[in-house]
């Protein structure tokens, strides 16, 4: 060992144990040199170590391993190296609850959905280092958050935990969440790579795609975020792309992703992904929640692989050097979890401005704001507006002090079960509008029968109807309908007093058969640890709507590229996703292709419900005329904005490209947010990603030479006036490894 090697090993071992100044006087060194001298410093058995772990959740018979702390997952360390253990939990919306396995708290960022409806990169990166601080300050360092699965099937149960349909918006916004996870000392993943679509079958669905389609879509959001994020470890996903296993495609992970896309982290397996060691070959480098597989691949028979097989040796090297590589990169060795307080009371507030931000105002007849003063009688019905707001099931469920305010079971038995429940967090709508009214007489009623919640609403100024549609990893909705009856208490309700508001606390689109009868309705999303304060300030014009759709309301199902959910006819689902021994099922992607959403809609001139991008305010904004120009800088487009109303608010600016090269076409290629003062304006400026007007032809992007259409959108399918811009032929290979290569990646 050079003296230079042992030095470094020397410090490194302390700062495992000690704490982080000392690095920042010795001379920074980069993560692969770093990697590598680790990598050969390493003994047979110690390279055996970091590419498998158990869970740790200390479920069923299974126990938390020593060194581990309750959570998704638990890879020990190498002492003798300094390299630390990876303490894994879930998920991207905060510190998972783990049905209070840890007897601790967390705080509850709004969904996924919800954080996307901002369309503000800012707030998902101070969500992330916020959920990046707490699971350091639990004694995490790997999150695994980053889930950007693309919302092709809105009945899928996890539409609640990604981030919208647009590449763009779900990439950017992504990243950003990575950014802010991994400046906490935390590795974030990205997942579930790819095309995990659906939960019903995830286990073996076979996602069938074309190329292009893939990387013009899903594949371009895990592109986006992995360059704007930089995320340590990728996670693949449990099913089939075009036959091969998501943790066994040479493709996706060997060619796409660290070939094409020069990705220099390490590839996690999701937990029970693995069906055989070929999967090392194949470009998985870690094995994930070992138990769940049928044998620990990466343990004993990788090592004797590896022995025999010069492919297998190769590749344990490359493993480990992938995996401590991001160890060093996000800061791990130097910065590890100090188990400590955290303010859940500060934090909250990042949690409510998230959600303040999120929540979208679909339609207003002038009922709202709500006028503290002159609102005498308020009806409160139904969604448990007494206990708290909904949120999502499954892994990522996060939960503050206490657990969940209320868990409502459905169906089935043992510890699973209660992964599925549907759970509220302990934020109080009903006294959020008390606190907003405090002179006003409030009655809730459960919405349980229609008699009482339209005799309620006979005698109220207002109605408040509150609907949920709770939805959980593991099972899919089976449609778009609110369940539990809920279309016919607010259709009676409506039909019963005029001024009914309805706040809709769901994962996913709903259809709203009784749309036309309200006064106002609001899509709160999960609304997170203050999701009630956040709905009642923006119900009483404390605060301004501003969240806009990051996915399409059908008006129907039948408009969708799958009307019935695929597998929906023969699958029987478990909690799992599994389906049962023998089954097998396939879904056609290349109905939409990279036409995902709004863009479908667009392509088939459907009309939906609500459109990608709509949300409304309580002021109003003009936009400029839109320049668009292009040049050696690529394609940049610039207005201006004026807010026009009597009060502050925040618009978001939308571009789209209507047609590429003479043919029509629907696609954001740029958004921004911005906040404005009553009578006040700004500019806005947006550089165009290349391959948003770009399609993918034989191994490359092609921009064709010709007219390229764009207009400003309020949303996907109000459009201003087009502008058309010239531009010439182009091609090139992935501009990711380019982009990666210039941030240093
Ligand atoms: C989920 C992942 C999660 C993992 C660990 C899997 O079932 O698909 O998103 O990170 O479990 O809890």
């Amino acid at each position: 060992m050079s003296y230079r090697m042992s030095s470094r090993l020397a410090i490194a071992a302390l700062l495992a144990t000690g704490t982080a100044t000392v690095l920042a006087a010795s001379p920074p060194t980069a993560p692969d040199e770093r990697a590598a001298e680790t990598v050969a410093h390493m003994t047979t058995d110690e390279l055996g170590t970091l590419v498998h772990g158990p869970m740790a959740m200390g479920l069923f018979d299974m126990k938390v391993p020593e060194g581990a702390v309750p959570g998704a997952g638990y890879i020990p360390g190498i002492p003798r190296l300094g390299v630390p253990a990876l303490t894994e939990s879930d998920a991207s919306l905060g510190v998972a609850y783990l049905m209070g396995i840890r007897k601790d708290g967390a705080t509850a960022l709004p969904s996924g959905a919800a954080l996307a409806a901002t369309w503000d990169p800012a707030v998902l990166r101070e969500g992330g280092a916020l959920i990046g601080s707490e699971a350091h300050a639990k004694g995490f360092n790997v999150l695994l958050a980053g889930g950007v699965n693309l919302v092709r099937e809105p009945r899928n149960g996890r539409t609640f935990e990604y981030l919208g349909e647009d590449p763009w918006l779900a990439g950017t916004l992504d990243g950003a969440s990575i950014a802010g996870i991994q400046s906490a000392h935390v590795i974030s993943t990205l997942k579930h790579y790819a095309l995990n679509d659906q939960e019903t079958g995830r286990q073996f669905i076979d996602s069938r795609i074309s190329e292009a389609a893939a990387r013009e879509s899903d594949l371009l959001a895990f592109q986006i975020a992995l360059e704007q994020g930089q995320p340590g470890s990728v996670m693949c996903s449990y099913n089939r792309i075009n036959g091969a296993w998501g943790c066994d495609n040479d493709w996706l992970l060997n060619r796409v992703l660290k070939g094409d896309w020069g990705y220099k982290g390490f590839v996690m397996s999701d937990w029970g992904a693995v069906h055989a060691l070929e999967y090392a070959l194949h470009g998985l480098d870690q094995q994930s929640g070992e138990q769940l597989d049928k044998q620990v691949y990466f343990g004993a028979p990788l090592r004797e692989a590896a022995a025999r097989d010069p492919r297998y040796a190769e590749r344990l090297k490359d493993m480990n050097k992938r995996i401590l590589r991001s160890i060093y990169a996000v800061g791990l060795d130097a910065y590890p979890p100090v188990v400590k307080p955290i303010d859940l009371q500060a934090n909250a507030a990042v949690a409510e401005k998230a959600a303040l931000e999120g929540i979208v105002l679909l339609r207003n007849q002038g009922a709202l704001p709500l006028d503290a003063g002159s609102v005498k009688r308020i009806a409160i019905i139904g969604g448990y507006a007494d206990t708290g707001v909904l949120s999502g099931g499954g892994s990522s469920q996060t939960h503050g002090l206490g657990g969940p305010a209320l868990a409502r079971p459905r169906g089935g038995d043992g510890p699973l079960a209660g992964f599925l429940t549907e759970q509220y967090h302990r934020s109080n709508p009903l006294k959020s509008i008390q606190a907003q009214a405090p002179g006003a007489e409030i009655f809730f009623r459960d919405g349980r029968h229609v008699a009482d919640a339209v005799a309620a609403a006979r005698k109220s100024d207002v109605v408040v109807i509150f609907a949920t549609q709770g939805m959980t990893e593991g099972l899919d909705a089976p449609d778009l309908s609110l369940p539990d009856g809920q279309d016919q208490v607010i259709a009676a309700v409506a039909a019963a007093n005029p001024h009914t508001i309805v706040v809709l606390e769901t994962g996913s689109a709903v259809l709203m058969p009784w749309l036309e009868h309200t006064a106002a309705v609001v899509e709160a999303w999960y609304p997170g640890a203050r999701g009630g304060e956040a709905i009642a300030a923006l119900l009483f014009g404390k605060a301004n709507f501003s969240g806009r759709l990051p996915l399409t309301f059908p008006a129907s199902e039948s408009q969708l590229p799958h009307p019935a959910l695929a597998g929906s006819d023969t699958i029987e689902p478990d909690f799992m996703g599994n389906g049962h021994a023998g089954q097998s099922l396939s879904v056609d992607y290349d109905v939409e292709g990279s036409d995902v959403g709004y863009r479908w809609f667009a392509r088939r001139g459907e009309r939906p419900l609500f459109p990608f991008g709509f949300g409304l305010s309580y002021t109003t904004f003009e936009t400029g005329g839109l320049a668009v120009q292009a040049g050696k800088q690529g394609v940049v487009a610039s207005t201006s904005v004026r807010n026009t109303g009597a009060r502050a608010g925040a618009e978001v600016v939308q571009v789209y490209l209507t047609s590429a090269a003479d043919r029509p076409t629907r696609r954001l290629v740029g958004y921004q947010r911005i906040e404005l003062g009553a009578g006040s304006s700004g500019k806005v400026q947006l550089s165009v990603d290349p391959r948003l007007l770009a399609r993918w032809e034989s191994n490359g992007w092609h921009q064709a030479a010709g007219a390229y259409r764009f207009a400003l959108g309020r949303n996907a399918v109000d459009l201003g006036s087009a502008v058309d811009v010239q531009l010439p032929e182009k091609r090139w290979q992935d501009v990711g490894r380019a982009i990666a290569k210039r941030k240093g990646h």
